[in-house]
Order: structure tokens, then sequence, then C-alpha cells
């Protein structure tokens, strides 16, 4: 059974999602994070105080930090989620990818795999219970060319950008540490997430922050590029749910079936903030006319799409939003949490350390 629960990149985007859905449920909940400039504490504030709710500030790539951790909260269960996660970084600076997406991994696998040895002495049914959870993207299977197809369990890797190596090379590391030691693992890949605390370098928030701002909508290319979109708080619920019913060395896709061009992503925020910000910035009539179309990103993929069958066949897992419900959520909560993205924007929320908090 699973009480204590390790998350890596608690502080990021979907960790902090994942946090909240998991104290809900009843877990206890260790968030270990180095704090990068993608990790923010205001992103868990409303559960720090949740004595269920632990901060630890470590690297994953810290093997001596990583086991004190195994050892202090002796987990149940690792969902692991930390990573450098922007393609544009991962071009421009493709070191950070490798040690923590790669190396961090490893660190990670080998500090559980020690922590399950230990548990197999002590208490043999902890140990086979033991779960460490890899959360990956559809990135790994790299360009669908069929217009048509999708992604499945069984698709080849072929990733495209060195984010995307990065992962499937993680990915990898999960499935040879059970094949080879018997770690139990689950791995997932998602689709793009959105909603909710992302940081404003990713297409949703960026283009609500500039569109607010009055500057340019970047647009790759012509924008024509497939992504399939599936809300935050969904991916959570569906990580929990693999977490506690899938069988150890399992592979399930997820998605929101929600596929869409994006430039219609951009154009849908542009639409639902003439309803919900009609007061616009200095000369602008329509936010629409912010749109610029830019030199496209090297290696970019055409097209992305998942099969999410197996995880609503076998789990019964099913999106609760879809993408027009999700992205109006999306875009009033960036209205209605300016300090969030201000602080971010100038800064200022790189200042907030939490330090340790055991
Ligand atoms: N965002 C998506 O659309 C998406 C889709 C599928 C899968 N994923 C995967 O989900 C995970 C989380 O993505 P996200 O969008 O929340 O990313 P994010 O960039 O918002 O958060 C990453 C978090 O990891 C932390 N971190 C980075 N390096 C670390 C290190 N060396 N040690 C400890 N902590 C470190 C950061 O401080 C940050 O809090 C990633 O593994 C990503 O590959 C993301």
């Amino acid at each position: 059974m699973i009480e204590t629960l390790i998350v890596t990149g608690g502080a990021g985007f979907i960790g902090s999602a994942l946090i909240r859905e998991a104290l809900a449920t009843g877990l206890r909940v260790v968030n270990v994070d180095k704090l990068t400039y993608s990790g923010n504490a205001a992103s868990f504030a409303e559960v720090k105080n949740d004595p269920r709710c632990h901060f630890i500030q470590a690297d994953i790539a810290d093997a001596a930090a990583m086991r004190a951790v195994f050892e202090v909260f002796a987990p149940d269960a690792v969902m692991h989620l930390a990573a450098e996660s922007h393609v544009d970084r991962s071009i421009d600076a493709p070191a950070a990818f490798i040690e923590t997406n790669v190396r961090g991994t490893f660190v990670l696998l080998e500090e559980a795999r020690r922590h399950v040895k230990s548990l197999a002495a002590a208490d043999p049914q902890k140990a086979r219970d033991f779960r460490f959870q890899h959360i990956s993207t559809d990135e790994v299977f790299g360009d669908l060319v069929d217009d048509g197809g999708l992604f499945t369990e069984t698709t080849p890797y072929a990733p495209s950008s060195p984010y995307a190596a990065s992962k499937a090379a993680s990915d990898h590391l999960v499935r040879a540490w059970q094949r080879t030691y018997g770690l139990p693992v689950l791995v997932t890949n998602c689709s793009n997430n959105y909603g909710p605390r992302q940081f404003p370098e990713k297409l949703i928030p960026l283009t609500i922050l500039n569109a607010l701002a009055g500057r340019g909508l970047p647009v790759y290319g012509s924008g024509t590029q497939v992504r399939d979109w599936l809300y935050v708080e969904d991916h959570a619920r569906a990580l929990l749910l693999v977490l506690a019913r899938g069988s150890a060395g399992g592979t399930w896709n997820i998605g929101g079936r929600n596929k869409q061009r994006n430039i219609e992503v951009v154009r849908g925020v542009c639409g639902i903030l003439e309803e919900l910000a009609p007061k616009k910035p200095p000369g602008v009539s329509r936010y629409e006319e912010l749109i610029r179309f830019v030199a496209d990103r090297p290696g970019h993929d055409a097209r992305y799409a998942i099969d999410a069958a197996k995880i609503e066949r076998e789990l019964g897992w099913r999106p609760k939003e879809n993408f027009a419900s999700g992205l109006r959520k999306t875009v009033r909560w960036y209205l209605e949490n300016r300090p969030w993205w201000q602080a971010v924007l100038d800064g200022s929320y790189r200042c907030e350390r939490l330090g340790t908090n055991v």
C-alpha cells in the first residue's frame, strides 16, 4: 500500500498539480526539487504548511542527497517528474538536459534500487509493492508522419530534439532497471499539458501574457504543427491512477484526444481574452492582430497525437476537461493570479527559497 510518495519536480507545472491531487487523496508527499528557473515555490505555497507535505531542495543528480531522502522518508513510491523540459532551451544549451534528465534519472534509479534492496531484507512485501513511476512525454516518438495515425505504447522511439532524446534515454534507463534489476517501474508518456502555473515560456501562457501586455504573439513557421493537448489536472489524476492500479513494468500513453494546430491554440486564447479581458493595451483593437509568424524551430516535429485507449480500457481513465473548457479555465486562472506570473516576469519568484522542511 502506498502511503509515502516522493515527487521529484514538485515545484514545477505538472508536479505541483500532482502534489495537490496526491494530498487530496490522503498521501504523504515529499517534494524533491532543485528550484531551477522553472521551479516556483509559489506553485505549491497553498500546501506547504500541510503536515503531510515535505519539501527538500535538492538536485536529483546529487546521489548523497537522494540517498538521505530515501533513508529519512522510506518512501513506498517515487513519481519522477524533475526534468529540464523546454525544447527551445535544449536546442540552445543541451548539457543541462543530459545532466538532469539522463544522469539525474540514473542517480534516482540507483538510489531506488538500493532502497528496494534494503526493504527486501526487512519487509519483502513492501519491496514488492514499491513503485518507481517515470513521467515522460510523447515527444520521444518523434514526428507522426501519418496524418490520421496515433502514438501507441509500442510506437518505436525516434526523438528529434535534445529534450526528446534525453527523455527517451531516461525511459530506456528506467525500463532497463526493471528488466535487469527487477526494480518495479511504471512509465507514462503524455501529450502536451496546459493549465494553471505553467512557466510562461510555453505556448499557452506566453500567448496569454504577451497579449495582455500588447506584445507580439510568436507562432513558429506557419503554425500548422499539431499537438494533442491535455489539461494538467487530468494528467495528475491519470498518473495517480497508474500508480495505484498499474502493474509493474507497464507503460501507458496519456492524452486528451484534443488535437489542435498551434495557430488554432493561439487564436483560441485570443478569442477567450476578447471575452474575459476586453480592455486591451493601447493601440490594440483585436488580440489576434498581435500574431507574428517567426522562423521555425530547427527539427520541429509537425505532428504528435496520442492513442490513450490502453489507459482508458485498463484503468477506466477519462479526462474531465475538453480543450474548450480547459483553455477557458487556464486563461481565467492567469487573469485572476497576476501576482504569480508577475513575480515570474520580474524575476522576484527566484528570491523565495524555502530551504528544506522536514
Ligand atoms: N509540460 C508538458 O507538456 C509535459 C508533457 C509530458 C510530459 N512532461 C514531463 O513531465 C515532467 C514535468 O514537466 P513540467 O512541464 O511540469 O516541467 P517544469 O519545467 O514546469 O518543472 C520541472 C521541475 O523540475 C525541477 N528540476 C529541474 N531540474 C532538477 C534537478 N536536477 N533536480 C531536482 N529538480 C529539478 C524544476 O525546478 C521544476 O520545478 C517532465 O519530466 C516532463 O518531461 C511534460
